[in-house]
């Protein structure tokens, strides 16, 4: 299938805030979100906007799990994961990850995904970041 992709400069960490933030208004409920570029590159700083933009205030770090960090509203979710520390899938599986990829009333959105590049996943979107140098960054949304 075709796929659609639309980049966008970012010339500061409130340009990607920003840009994080109007994109989440248009992402489903069921969305996974998978999120590639280097260290440093952005990944972090656009969930933040990701998170405010869909009105999530109540931030709640994950003391079990350090791969998971989990944002909820009364009905609603965002599951933050960071696997860059992730050793095996085995990992994954154990804290129940098919469940929060499956969720309808959450968003995933994953930082270090390429350890579940062989699942299947519909509903995902892809978010590639670009060091372009000091401050400015390149963003391909890919779906
Ligand atoms: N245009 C930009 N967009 C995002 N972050 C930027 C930008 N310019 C500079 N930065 C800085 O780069 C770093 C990005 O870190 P972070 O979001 O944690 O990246 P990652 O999660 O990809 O490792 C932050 O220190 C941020 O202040
Ligand atoms: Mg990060």
């Amino acid at each position: 299938m075709q796929k659609d992709i639309t980049s966008f400069i970012s010339n500061n960490p409130e340009d990607t805030i920003q840009f994080a933030k109007n994109f989440s208004r248009n992402i489903n409920f069921g969305t996974v979100i998978f999120m590639t570029g280097d260290l440093g590159s952005g990944k972090t700083t656009f969930t933040k906007g990701f998170v405010a933009g869909l009105g999530f205030t109540n931030e709640v770090q994950s003391p079990t799990y350090p791969i998971l960090n989990e944002y909820s509203t009364s009905t609603n979710f965002i599951y933050h994961f960071d696997l860059y520390r992730l050793k095996s899938i085995s990992e994954f599986l154990e804290i129940g990850g098919i469940e929060y990829l499956s969720s309808k009333n959450g968003i995933c959105i994953i930082e270090w995904p390429e350890l579940l590049s062989t699942f299947d996943i519909d509903n995902k979107i892809e978010v590639k970041f670009k060091l372009i140098d000091n401050n400015k960054r390149k963003i391909d949304i890919i779906k």
